[in-house]
Order: C-alpha cells, then structure tokens, then sequence
C-alpha cells in the first residue's frame, strides 16, 4: 500500500509503497476514505511545536474509512463499516497513559513504548491497522444518506470530541450562558455548536470578524459576537452586558503570551462560575496574571482539561446521528477542500493560510 511516512524527524513525508497491515488481536484494519489535514501539523514534524515521537513515523489519526478486515475479538464491525478513527489511545492496561497516534509519543516510559512499539503507524497511508478502541461506528445510512454528510465533512467529529469533553469536565447544563475565548480557530470554534448544541446559549470571543460572523450565521439565536479589543476592561464590560457568565471555555495556542483575554473571562464570570482551561498555549498559563482574589471571592472552579474519554466519543457521534449537533453549512463551514496524498504540500500550503474555524481539508489517499 501507499502511505507518507517520515524517517526522520523535520525531515519530509516521503510517499512509499509498503506492506499493507494485518489486524491481531485488539485492533482492525481500515481503509482510509479521508484524513483531517491540521495546519498544526508542519510544526509537529518539523519539532517546533515541542510534541516527540520515535521515526519512522506515519502521522494523521484522524479519518474516516471502512474496516478492511478484521481481528479475532473484533465484535461488531463487520467489513465495509463506515468508522471513524481517533488519536487518544489509552494503554490497556492503565487509562492514565496515553498517547496521540500519529503525532505524541507522551512523557513516560509507559506511554512511549505504546507509541513505538505499537502505533507509531498512523492515517496517512491508504490502510491503517488501527486500536479497536478508537475506531467508531458511523451510521451511514443516517448521516450521509438522510442527514445529507458527506465523508470529508463527518472526519470533522475528531475535533467536536476535545471541547465536548472539556464542557462536560465545568458541567455545562442547557439555559447556561458560557463564553469560548478564543473562539475563532477550528478546536475553540468547535466548541461554540457542541455548546449549542447542549442546550446553552454563547459568546464568542476574538480577533477575527469573519469567523466570529461564521459562528453568528449558523446559531443566530444562541450565539452572540464580543470582538476582542485586548483592553481588559473594555472587554469584561463588553461581555457582562450580554447577563451573567455562567462558565467559559479557554483554548489559546503557543505564542498568545500578552494577550489579556483570559482575564477578561474570569472578570466576566459571575459567582460559582466555571472555566475550563484547555488551550496549550500561553494566553492561560504563561505571561498572563491569574487574577487569584477575584477566584476565591467569586468561588471560581478552575478546571484543566486534555483529550477525552470513550464515552464522550459516543455522546458527540449520538448527538450528530440524532440531529441536534450540525456540522457541515449548517454548522458554518465552506465546502472541504481535498488534497491527494501526491498533493500533500499544497494542502499544507493551503492549511497554512486557512485555519479559521469553518474551513477545512482533508487528505485523501
Ligand atoms: N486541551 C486539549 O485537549 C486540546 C486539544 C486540541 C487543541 N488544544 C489547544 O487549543 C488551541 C487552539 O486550537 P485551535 O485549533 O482552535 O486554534 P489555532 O489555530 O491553534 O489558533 C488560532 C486561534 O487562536 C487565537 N489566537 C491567535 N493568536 C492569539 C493571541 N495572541 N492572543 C489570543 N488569541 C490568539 C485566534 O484568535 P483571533 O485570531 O480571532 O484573535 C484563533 O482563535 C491549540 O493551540 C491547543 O493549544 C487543546
């Protein structure tokens, strides 16, 4: 089979004919029918961005395909099921360990052994032998047939599951009002229709006035702009004239150090409120004054969050079959743009100029 591997770290993805995989015990073999291709992903294998892992390495771990064949204890998947495949795998034997398949080999020994010795072969090739446990059924039938779906737009859930499960971490109740700050970049962005989808209305924080539109456009009843002007006062008081802030959702990247937005949410928080602290960068942990008097007066729960749990998997993918969470136009997104294995540099150079949230592209082999 065809896949992209990279031999060496920063070094290129080179397309290469090998052996296709046989599934054992605990996993399946899947063919890839589309990869998310993330603009992070350059800095991943370039190093920049601080994740390790061992090479030779096939990176992706977000896709949708068709299970190829299957492994002695696989139960219910039979062949040409529709799966979704994601990267938060978990050692069997600890759910404390984890790894992010094809791009995060972890910090322990533990973890990095599950990497090198088991999944350091992730999506971008045109079969993936895949952990039983991070490979989901779709239903079809449901959501691409009556829902409308196409392929390249359900590889977009891989994203819904991380802001879904940090909602679920500050106990998100429908008629809450929450705040996503940022929320214009494709994991914060996500968060704005899951919320919504969970019954609570939301502000949108940030920069960017398109994507903030985008995220207006598709829930105009449940979802209101506050542009970021970075002046901590004007920004506490512009989000406190929309009612009391129930809770807010945190996802900046590295290199926000500087930015006030985060103080501007706990401002904003009313008593008893909640934030929930996801983004790896420095808008939360680095540069930026926890403003500690105001958390204890106001009983401010913090609560840090990475990844998810299984069950919150199947939460986001019932949600979306049923029809409460969108995704696609409904959702705000322009059509996916597809690239081709062969392509792979122009679909980074694509990605890199657009990554705002409702735009996206998938690989495809
Ligand atoms: N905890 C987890 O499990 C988990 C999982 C995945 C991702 N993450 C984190 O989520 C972060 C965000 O991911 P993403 O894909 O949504 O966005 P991204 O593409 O990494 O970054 C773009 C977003 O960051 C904002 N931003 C850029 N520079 C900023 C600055 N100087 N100050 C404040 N905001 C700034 C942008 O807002 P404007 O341009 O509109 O201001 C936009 O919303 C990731 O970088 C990662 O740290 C966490």
């Amino acid at each position: 089979m065809k896949a992209l591997l990279q031999e060496e770290r920063n070094g290129p993805l080179i397309p290469q004919s090998i052996p296709t995989p046989t599934p054992g015990p605990g996993s399946v073999v899947v063919k890839i029918l589309a990869n998310l291709l993330q603009h992070q992903l350059p800095g991943i294998l370039s190093g920049t961005s601080g994740f390790t892992y061992p090479t030779p390495m096939i990176p992706g771990g977000r896709a949708v395909g068709r299970i190829a064949a299957t492994g002695p204890d696989t139960t219910s998947l039979p062949v040409g099921q529709l799966v979704l495949l994601e990267p938060f795998v978990r050692a069997r034997d600890d759910p404390e360990t984890w790894i992010m398949w094809g791009s995060m080999q972890g910090t322990t020994e533990g973890s990095k052994k599950l990497f090198a010795q088991n999944w350091r072969y992730a999506t971008f090739a045109e079969y993936v032998c895949a952990p039983l446990e991070n490979t989901w059924a779709l239903d079809e039938k449901r959501l691409c047939g009556e829902l409308g779906y196409t392929i390249p737009e359900l590889v977009w859930l891989c994203v819904d599951f991380v802001a879904y499960s940090g909602l679920k971490g500050i106990g998100l109740r429908a008629g809450e009002r929450l705040l996503v700050t940022p929320a214009t970049g494709p994991f914060s962005g996500a968060a704005v229709g899951i919320a919504v989808a969970m019954g609570a209305t939301v502000l949108v924080t940030g920069r960017n006035g398109r994507a903030l539109q985008r995220l207006v456009d598709a829930h105009p009843k449940m979802v209101s702009a506050v542009p970021r002007t970075n002046d901590i006062d004007t920004d506490r008081e512009n989000l406190k004239k929309h009612g009391p802030v129930d809770a807010f959702l945190e996802m900046t990247p590295m290199g926000a150090e500087g930015s006030t937005h985060v103080r501007a949410a706990f401002g904003a928080l009313k008593q008893y409120g909640r934030a929930a602290i996801m983004g790896f960068g420095g808008g939360a942990m680095k540069g930026v004054e926890v403003p500690t008097m105001e958390l204890l007066l106001k009983s401010i729960t913090v609560h840090g969050h990475t990844m998810y749990w299984g069950q919150d998997v199947r939460d986001v993918i019932k949600m979306v079959e049923v029809g409460a969470l969108k995704l696609g136009k409904e959702r705000g997104f322009d059509a996916v743009t597809e690239f081709k294995m062969e392509d792979l540099e122009d679909g980074f150079d694509w990605v890199g100029k657009n990554h705002e949230f409702g735009q996206m592209a998938v690989l495809v082999p």
